[in-house]
């Protein structure tokens, strides 16, 4: 097929994504010597990790004593132990000195008057294997933590001639006959030529998927891209039902008020004044793991405590706060109070409501990035010339629930980590492959396919149905109801993708074709979720199931595998991984220390 001229370039690395973990593997990969493009949809630092505010954790005892040992052992109960064990300890172990190459970088975290990078409280971060109290592990640049480290990732990996294709959008993964990645198809959004970018190792950084669902703190542009395009290579996503909402997105508007609201000192109450977190979370009160506040709050909502003339939300204080704590450690956040709600918040609470704001699943890897392809005899296969890091991949180190501030440290370790592999795998010798013509052709049609589609449905319609739809039936609480009724609705709107009508032909800025085409990703990203969610019949982190409140290791502590043909979702599943990367003798974690017990803050 071609109607369309193909522009053709080579590297030995090419990486899709320009956020955290796209610029952090981009980085790392040209320090190396590697020749690398990074191939991006938005301006760099314009990527959603700018949005990040709150920080990074890591044990760097800066505010205290604290120990990698305790941070695995609170990501694995944070997790609800369906986190992998040797992502988990790679993850703890790695994120001091992830964090010192980020100051030596030129991240300009806040400081502590001694000079050192300063650490605030973030929930289920504790001391002395969750017996002690709250530990200061979340490295902060005041609360635009990732709008530091964008800027400053960006420049090194410019500084290192790695290659920037901006406003390129990637539409889809060459394959070989035999499965192997050999590149990516991309458009050019400016002027509409198509992009065959070909390479020894394509690296998926895209992100999550937050505009499945209505309400989210996710940007716009975080359509589950790389997902998309997995699932359309024929390899399966992992754990999708595991989706995070925050407790404070701000009521209405869904913009992100940072958990390090909250460890600064900030707390929420109910319609009575009510702290009510001290009843559900004795010991950690408002800084209790996040999955565990959002459903503290939507219970107080239910049960008719809410605040509002509706009583729908829930109120976030930073009035006793002082204000110079607050013009310090937390201005961007005052600010959005101020901008999205109306609020002063020297002098009112925020109004604030659990909001989509992370997903836990997505592209399964090893602790090195690399896309897994399971069997049932190797559950640990690797799909060749392909890695996948940050919120687009499931390493996993978030198993069913994600900590706060474990996602900007997992952006930089795994994106380092998989510049290190690629370091060790990527041959700059051997030659570029050429790019299979039959996944090529297919590409070009699915694109063509898209471009020229004149149904009765508009993009913006569809999407809605499916935004609407997820919020409903795949919440913070789901049921067999819920879930089976999400299922048969999912599969009704991913059914009428063949009947969308894009109404602009041109390929210079059509934002109809961009937008139907991240539809057509955001499709398999949202039907993995409901399906993966029907299935668990137990309640497990971020999947708060009400006809099955337990969680049943013996049946459920596995990993979920969804491989997503249309509007057809094959399931299977992968054991969790249980052992460590060191062994108690070897300084290793005490593997009794993580063993599964109740979740409980
Ligand atoms: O609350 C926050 O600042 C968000 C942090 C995170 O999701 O890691």
């Amino acid at each position: 097929m071609s109607a369309y001229k193909i522009e053709e370039h080579s590297y030995d690395v090419v990486v899709v994504g320009a956020g955290g973990a796209g610029l952090r593997a981009t980085l790392g990969m040209a320090e190396q010597g590697l020749k690398t493009a990074c191939v991006t949809k938005v301006f760099p630092t314009r990527s959603h990790t700018v949005a990040a505010q709150g920080g990074i954790a890591a044990s760097l005892s800066n505010m205290g004593p604290d120990h990698w040992q305790w941070h695995m052992y609170d990501t694995v109960k944070g997790s609800d132990w369906l986190g992998d064990t040797d992502a988990m300890e790679y993850l703890a172990r790695e994120a001091p000195k992830a964090v010192y190459e980020l100051e030596h970088y030129g991240v300009p975290f806040s400081r502590t008057e001694e000079g050192k990078i300063y650490q605030r409280p973030f929930g289920g971060h504790t001391t002395e294997f969750g017996e002690g109290p709250p530990v200061q592990r979340t490295c902060a640049a005041a609360d635009r933590t990732g709008h530091a480290m964008l800027h400053t990732l960006y420049g090194q990996s410019l500084k290192q001639k790695a290659e920037f294709y901006i406003e390129y959008f990637a539409t889809d993964l060459i394959m070989s006959e035999d499965g192997v990645c050999q590149g990516v198809l991309a458009w050019k959004l400016d002027d509409g030529s198509l992009h065959l970018f070909s390479a020894k190792m394509v690296v998926l950084a895209t992100g999550g998927y937050g505009r499945a669902y209505f309400s989210a703190t996710s940007a716009h542009t975080c359509t589950g891209d790389g997902n998309g395009m997995v699932a359309r290579a024929g390899l399966p996503l992992q754990d999708m039902e595991f989706v995070q909402f925050h407790p404070t997105g701000i009521y209405g508007a869904g913009c992100l008020i940072t958990e390090g609201a909250r460890g600064e000192g900030g707390y929420l109450t109910n319609s009575e004044g009510e702290r009510f977190m001290e009843r559900y979370a004795p010991t950690y009160k408002d800084l209790a793991s996040r999955d565990v506040v959002s459903r503290c709050m939507t219970m107080e909502i239910r049960e008719g405590r809410g605040v509002g003339p509706n009583k729908d939300h829930i109120h976030l204080h930073l009035n006793h706060l002082p204000p110079e704590t607050l013009k310090l450690r937390l201005p961007g956040i005052s600010e959005s109070a101020r901008v999205f709600a109306g609020v002063d918040v020297n002098k009112e609470p925020i109004p604030v409501l659990p909001t989509v704001h992370y997903n836990m699943g997505g592209i399964p890897t090893n602790y090195w990035g690399e896309v897994l392809n399971p069997t049932a005899d190797d559950p640990n296969r690797v799909a060749p010339g392909l890695m996948a890091v940050g919120e687009a991949a499931c390493a996993s180190v978030h198993g069913a629930n994600r900590l706060g501030s474990n996602s900007l440290i997992d952006l930089v370790v795994f994106g380092r980590a998989a510049a290190i592999r690629a370091g060790k795998v990527v041959d700059p010798e051997a030659p570029v492959p050429t790019a299979n013509k039959a996944s090529l052709d297919k590409a070009i049609e699915r694109f063509d396919h898209f471009r020229n589609l004149d149904g009765a449905v508009p993009t913006a319609e569809l999407r809605m149905e499916m935004q609407k739809t997820m919020q409903e039936d795949a919440a913070v609480f789901r049921t067999d109801k819920t879930l089976a009724e999400g299922c048969r609705k999912m599969a009704e709107v991913a059914g009428k993708m063949g009947d969308l009508k894009v109404t602009d032909r041109t390929l210079i800025w059509n934002s109809d074709l961009m937008e139907t085409l991240e539809l057509d990703n955001l499709m398999p990203n949202a039907m993995a979720t409901i399906v993966s969610a029907e299935a668990r019949k137990e309640s497990r982190g971020a999947h708060a199931h009400e006809d099955y409140p337990d969680r049943d290791d013996k049946t459920w502590r596995k990993h979920t595998l969804a491989l997503v043909d249309g509007a057809k979702v094959t399931l299977d599943y992968r054991p969790v991984v249980t052992d460590p990367l060191t062994k108690l003798e070897d300084g290793g974690i005490d593997l009794k220390k993580i063993a599964p017990k109740a979740r409980v803050y």
